[in-house]
């Protein structure tokens, strides 16, 4: 499949791709994904050199990370891009971190988009260990935290 993963600091591309998901990032989501994929250890994936998909962690400690953010083009939804990507990009940081978290909409919401979104994370590895309702800083919605060792 020709797909590269890498590293990167465009982060405005990663930006653009978030803007193309408004059923997953609403404008205070997308200031924090402008903020962040600057700052965060940022990965794209990458067709004949376009980025297509990204993912960004953060440091918690020098054991674990958070995925931040993560993204792909619906264009290219659902042709396994996403997987390589996050797979590759944890592969490396499997090198220095243990344990990466990420938090995403509960289940105890039943708003579409994230359904998908969930059975992406399980499907990786990732373990639901708790939900917090409602989250900290996110209005009413609850969170549900997963957790993969490295
Ligand atoms: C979540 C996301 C990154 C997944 O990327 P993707 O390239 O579409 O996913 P993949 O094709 O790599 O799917 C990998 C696995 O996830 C699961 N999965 C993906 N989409 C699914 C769906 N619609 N329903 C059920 N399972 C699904 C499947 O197990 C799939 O493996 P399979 O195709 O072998 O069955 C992408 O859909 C996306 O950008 N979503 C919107 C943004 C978002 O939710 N970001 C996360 C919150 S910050």
């Amino acid at each position: 499949m020709n797909i590269e993963i890498k590293q990167t600091t465009e982060s405005s591309k990663a930006y653009e791709i978030a803007k193309s998901l408004p059923e997953y990032f609403d404008e205070s989501g997308l200031k924090s994904i402008e903020q962040d994929t600057k700052n965060n250890m940022l990965f794209g994936a990458y067709r004949d050199n376009e980025m297509i998909g990204f993912v960004a962690y953060k440091e918690i400690n020098n054991e674990a990370i958070e995925m931040s953010w993560l993204g792909v083009l619906p264009q290219y939804q659902g042709k396994n891009y996403g997987k390589i990507l996050v797979e590759k990009s944890l592969a490396e940081l499997s090198q220095k971190y243990k344990v990466c978290e990420v938090k995403t909409l509960s289940n105890s919401d039943d708003y579409e988009p994230y359904k998908k979104t969930r059975a992406f994370y399980k499907s990786l590895g990732f373990i639901p260990i708790e939900t917090i309702s409602p989250y900290p800083g996110w209005g009413n919605n609850p969170c549900q935290i997963f957790v993969m060792f490295l």
